[in-house]
């Protein structure tokens, strides 16, 4: 038995722990328990209900209503990994600037960020989302459809990004990426950069985008880009998407060209 003093001497160190990652509990909180719970209860998945709230908040074929809706629900209902409305608005503005043609998603989920992309596209450009699995890629579906953004705008593509990048070219015609926005498993991150530089995709000037570079963290990533050359590399800091007090940020990349 742990006598009660020694346990008393504790009670500091178990406050100063609490209040230190308090922002870490309330991810926890409500991104693995609040989804247990309501999963159960429930008996639809975190993005099925996510949608159920878009769907009865929000203006069909009104993308900002869309976002709205996916905002409200997760910053104050249950967790979902959207860029989010601050992030968010760096993505607007690169594309804004660039208005890129061709551009590659790797990471579509429930579709809050293809909808963002495709409101910011000039007539002609296309988005190809990749999303792995099938039903994230239903909701995301419906999502993109309800915001009124067809399949020449918005082709969903659903398979593994490491299947899709080498087969961009030959099967989805496509010629050159002029941005890429990368929001999968980290982990992936690196490899798939990799792929694309193989795949002929890239050209001077191609802009990379990835999410949460610090949180949860692409290291390896991070530490090849700066190592290749083959970047010039701008950091976005931020918080973590619809909580405050962790602390995320975005890498731009602009590709060099092949050396
Ligand atoms: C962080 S969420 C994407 C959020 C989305 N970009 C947004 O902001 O609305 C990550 C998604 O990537 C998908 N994913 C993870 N690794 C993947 C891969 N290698 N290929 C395709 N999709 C992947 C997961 O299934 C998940 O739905």
């Amino acid at each position: 038995m742990v006598s009660p003093a020694i346990a008393l001497a504790f009670l500091p160190l178990l406050f100063t722990l609490i209040i230190r990652y308090r922002y870490y509990f309330v991810l926890f909180y409500r991104a693995v328990l609040v989804r247990v719970v309501q999963d159960f209860l429930t008996g639809l998945s975190r993005e099925e209900r996510a949608f159920q709230y878009v769907l009865t908040h929000a203006t069909p074929g009104n993308p900002d209503s869309i976002l709205d809706a996916f905002d409200h629900w997760c910053s104050k209902v249950e967790f979902i990994s959207n860029i989010g409305p601050k992030k968010g608005l760096v993505l607007d503005r690169l594309l804004r600037e660039n208005s890129p043609l061709n551009v590659l998603e790797l990471g579509t989920h429930c579709g809050y960020s293809a909808i963002r992309i495709a409101r910011s596209l000039t007539i002609g450009a296309r988005l190809y989302s990749v999303e792995m699995d099938k039903s994230n890629a239903l909701v995301a579906e419906k999502a993109i459809r309800l915001a009124g953004f067809d399949d020449d705008m918005v082709e969903l593509i659903v398979s593994t990004s490491e299947e899709v990048i080498p087969k961009l070219k030959e099967e989805y015609g496509v010629e050159r990426l002029d941005f890429v926005f990368m929001d999968h498993w980290k982990r992936c991150y690196l490899p798939d950069l990799q792929l694309l530089e193989g795949s002929g995709l890239l050209s001077e000037g191609t802009i990379i985008l990835a999410d949460n570079v610090i949180f949860p963290g692409a290291p390896n990533f991070l530490r090849y880009v700066k190592r290749s050359g083959l970047y010039k590399c701008h950091m976005h800091r931020a918080s973590l998407e619809y909580i405050r007090g962790i602390k995320d940020g975005m890498a731009e990349l602009i590709y060099l060209g092949a050396k």
